[in-house]
């Protein structure tokens, strides 16, 4: 198997093996969002399970491929599908990728994800612009990300780029359509929260709730990538509420969110 390291140069070769070409673009898409691989206009598509040292996505609704190709005129490399702590991978084997990403000479990195609503003014199908993340998965995320180059502690809200998401709020309001901020809380999961864990979330400030994202942002900000990263709001905690909710439960908050995601994503690539 080999160590971080060697495991990222074997993954690496033979990803430029299959495509020969430089991504300055990464694109991290989680549950629900695969489908925006789709408006890239591929070069190749090529199977985690073909890759050095790289798991099979097993995670419901991840396909598990690197789709290589452009996207508003860049060229992109962009993950249908991610690997999740609670699937049981390390979090070095889970943030290869982005190792992995960042030697093939990308510099801005996007990541998407599915996330339970704690903030009660967000609906299913919401877009929530990540501004800052409380790390429940503390203990597993690598600790590379917290220092910077003098071997300093990190600011840590820092990772989320500033006037990445200043420019996809002006296009969010140009294009009329609705987009929020908050703060994602990660948790090791598998499982979702009780009503007594949603309902501290919702006290320490959390705005969304997920299973991933931070340990790959931890990882990119080792390398000095610029991020940008979004939730789709896709159930909405209720701690409060005895009786489960229904009927938001069978809307398909991706087939909501995709177009939004799409557009912010393009026009961030423009800019
Ligand atoms: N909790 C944790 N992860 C999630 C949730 C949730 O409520 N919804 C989607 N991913």
């Amino acid at each position: 198997m080999g160590d971080l390291r060697t495991q990222a140069i074997d993954a690496h070769r033979f990803l430029v093996g299959q495509w020969n070409t430089a991504p300055s673009v990464g694109i991290i898409l989680g549950t629900g969002s695969g489908e925006i691989a789709e408006s890239i206009e591929a070069d190749v598509k090529i199977p985690y399970a073909d890759v050095p040292h790289l798991p099979t996505s097993t995670a419901i609704g991840h396909i598990g491929q690197f789709v290589c190709g452009r996207m508003a005129g860049a060229n992109v490399i962009a993950m249908q599908g991610r690997f999740h702590l609670y699937e049981g991978y390390d979090v070095d084997l889970a943030t290869l990728p982005v190792h992995v990403m960042a030697a093939m000479g990308v510099r801005h990195l996007f990541i998407s994800n599915a996330a339970g609503g704690v903030n009660p003014n967000w609906r299913v199908g919401d877009v929530m612009m990540i501004n800052s993340h409380i790390d429940f998965m503390y203990r597993a995320t690598p600790a590379l990300g917290q220092c910077n180059d003098s071997g300093r502690p990190r600011r840590r809200s820092d990772q989320y780029d500033r006037e990445m998401i200043r420019q996809a709020f002006g296009h969010a309001r140009n294009s009329d359509f609705p987009l929020y901020q908050g703060v994602y809380a990660s948790m090791l999961g598998p499982n979702y929260e009780t009503r007594a864990e949603y309902r501290y979330l919702k006290k320490i400030g959390a705005d969304a709730v997920g299973m991933s994202t931070v340990p790959e942002v931890a990882v990119a900000a080792t390398y000095g990538l610029k991020v940008m990263a979004m939730s789709i709001i896709t159930n909405i905690a209720k701690p409060d509420v005895l009786a489960k909710t229904s009927g938001e439960d069978v809307v398909d908050a991706g087939v909501i969110a995709a177009p939004k995601l799409k557009s912010i994503v393009e026009n961030a690539i423009r800019q």
